[in-house]
């Protein structure tokens, strides 16, 4: 993937931040390997924010400074620590039923349709939450097509929830949550999510909805393994973190991927970069690939 454009690093030394731990060629640096490993733009007024995230690999490593973990990372034995890098600095924040009128679409609009077509012969419906962060999404998704399926069995229902961010992939994993992360959430919302009682303030979502999931690391700037096809794809919030070559060139294989007549959400702020020709705004921000 080019980096033109993306935090080239400048010629000459320039002075050390106002902490005197990272120069701008070290955030450049930085900023381009973020860019190339995870397609992710670190913008200007993220830096330091970042540089209070690299802190952390710092201290977990044992170095003293973020400058010492900038000559680490330019090491031929920094591979293994990029993982890490990009765990560091990927944004997770989530929660469930966010931007609600998406899972209102999905479970008044797109499961009766779908149950319809697929009705009698197990039939196959596809989901995919592409960039899931702790699972919220994922898990609402589930508890809003369970919901919309009541005791039906003659389907075959399963929903991919992948991100790039193993520490975040663990977590959703899980499936246990801080007990007051649902009190803020409507009735109906908690009830659908069957929530069951944790030790020590914690509330784990049902084994019956959390089945329904199966949690893989995939970068989306990388190879996919499947071949879909999916009926839904949730692409949330991450667009936000991309350029518009690389949103254009994830969108093209979402299509590839989606189903005709299926369903792509994307985040509140989030748009195409320019009209698809498969691609059909049919809701805020609700897609729909055509034929
Ligand atoms: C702000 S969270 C959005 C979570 C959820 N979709 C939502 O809207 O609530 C963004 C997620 O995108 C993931 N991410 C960032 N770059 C990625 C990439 N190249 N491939 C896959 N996931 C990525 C981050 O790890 C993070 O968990």
């Amino acid at each position: 993937m080019s980096t033109t454009a993306v935090h080239q690093p400048t010629s000459s030394f320039q002075p050390a931040f106002a902490d005197g731990t990272l120069t701008r060629e070290d955030m450049n640096f930085i900023a381009r390997l973020v860019y190339e490993q995870a397609g992710i733009v670190i913008r200007e007024h993220k830096e330091a924010m970042t540089r209070g995230r690299l802190a952390r690999r710092v201290k977990a490593l044992g170095l003293n400074s973020v400058a010492e973990y900038c000559a680490f990372l330019k090491t031929p034995h920094a591979a293994g620590e990029l993982p890490e890098l990009i765990n560091a600095v990927t944004t997770n924040h989530t929660a469930f039923f966010r931007e609600r009128h998406h899972f209102d679409h999905l479970g008044r609009e797109v499961m009766p349709r779908l149950m319809q077509e697929r009705a009698g012969r197990r039939g196959r419906i596809r989901i995919w939450s592409s960039a899931c962060s702790s699972g919220e999404e994922a898990y609402s998704i589930a508890a809003t097509c369970r919901d919309a399926m009541g005791s039906r069995s003659d389907l075959d229902f399963r929903i991919l929830a992948t991100d790039i961010d193993t520490d975040i992939l663990a977590k959703a994993e899980a499936g246990i949550y801080p007990a007051d992360q649902f009190e803020r959430l409507p009735a109906d919302a908690r009830t659908m999510l069957k929530l069951e009682g944790g030790g020590r303030g914690e509330t784990r979502i049902a084994e019956d909805l959390r089945r329904l999931v199966s949690f893989k690391r995939l970068n989306l700037i990388e190879r996919w393994p499947m071949s879909g096809p999916f009926d839904v794809i949730f692409c949330r919030n991450v667009f936000i973190y991309f350029d518009t070559q690389t949103k254009a060139s994830i969108l093209d294989r979402f299509v590839a991927l989606l189903s005709p007549g299926g369903f792509l959400y994307l985040g509140h702020s989030e748009s195409l970069p320019s009209p698809h020709p498969q691609l059909r705004l049919i809701g805020r921000t609700i897609y729909e690939r055509t034929a």
